[in-house]
């Protein structure tokens, strides 16, 4: 299954046939297994639930696959965007890790990560300035996103004074700011009542698919799986099926 608006004009454009793809990928922590021996291939457009008891290696698996954590074993391969070969992520220097990750990832974490002393405005502008944006266009970029995700108005608003389903609406809304190829979030509904979770859930999957953008998504709530095209499940640190 396949809802996204952008879908249909995938054939005309020469698709990629995967963003991201993972063989044998393995985490371990100080004789803890994380992560072991995972196959993972995300394509374009689609939006991918990871789902998991608690301590079942889903944080892990999001982190190998974003290049945060390196893996200890097995590889994991990013396509370019360009269609000039792929690269990959553990034979990056980590400075062009850290600069593929701010070029090509958006993410979205449980509390939002988001700096308490900017505004919203500032906060969805942070990754465009970080990577070198005239000022003028990262503002009118995040005031777009803003926009997007129903908070017109709020941009000059400190976090402090945002409700918690704004502030998550606000981490959600930086994701996509710089035009990443994937979007990456860790439980981002995980601190939201249910009423909540469902609308910020609605603006994830808005800003998060896109015909040549995929959404990665670490939850434990079964309805919010249930809105993705496939569930990959977890169980101490393996992946033990799809749906
Ligand atoms: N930085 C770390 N140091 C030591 N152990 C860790 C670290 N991160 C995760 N672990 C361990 O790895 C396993 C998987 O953790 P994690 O990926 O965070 O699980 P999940 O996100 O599914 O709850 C757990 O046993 C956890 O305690
Ligand atoms: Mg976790």
């Amino acid at each position: 299954m396949n809802t996204n608006p952008g879908s249909s004009t995938e054939a005309a454009r020469p698709a990629l046939r995967w963003l991201l793809r993972a063989e044998s990928a393995s985490k371990s922590f100080a004789g803890t297994r994380a992560l072991i021996g995972a196959d993972v291939r995300i394509t374009p457009g689609e939006s991918v639930a990871i789902m998991g008891p608690s301590g079942s290696g889903k944080s892990t698996l999001l982190h190998v696959l974003a290049g945060i954590l390196p893996a200890d074993a097995g590889t994991v391969i990013l396509n370019r965007s360009d269609g000039s070969g792929h690269d990959d992520l553990a034979a990056l220097s980590e400075d062009a890790r850290s600069s593929l990750r701010l070029r090509r990832f958006g993410f979205v974490f449980q509390q939002g990560m988001l700096l308490p002393e900017l505004t919203a405005a500032e906060n969805v502008a942070l990754p465009l300035l970080l990577a070198g944006t005239a000022r003028a266009e990262a503002s009118a970029r995040a005031e777009f996103e803003l926009t997007r995700l129903g908070l017109a108005g709020l941009g000059e608003r400190r976090i402090g004074q945002l409700s918690g389903g704004q502030a998550q609406r606000v981490a959600i809304a930086r994701a996509p700011v710089t035009g990443p190829s994937l979007i990456f979030a860790d439980e981002p509904t995980g601190a939201l009542d249910s009423h909540t979770a469902d609308g910020v859930l609605d603006a994830l999957l808005q800003a998060g698919c896109g015909p040549d953008r995929a959404l990665l998504v670490v939850t434990h709530d079964a309805q919010v799986a249930s809105r993705c095209d496939r569930i990959i499940r977890l169980r101490d640190g393996q992946i033990e099926g799809e749906v």
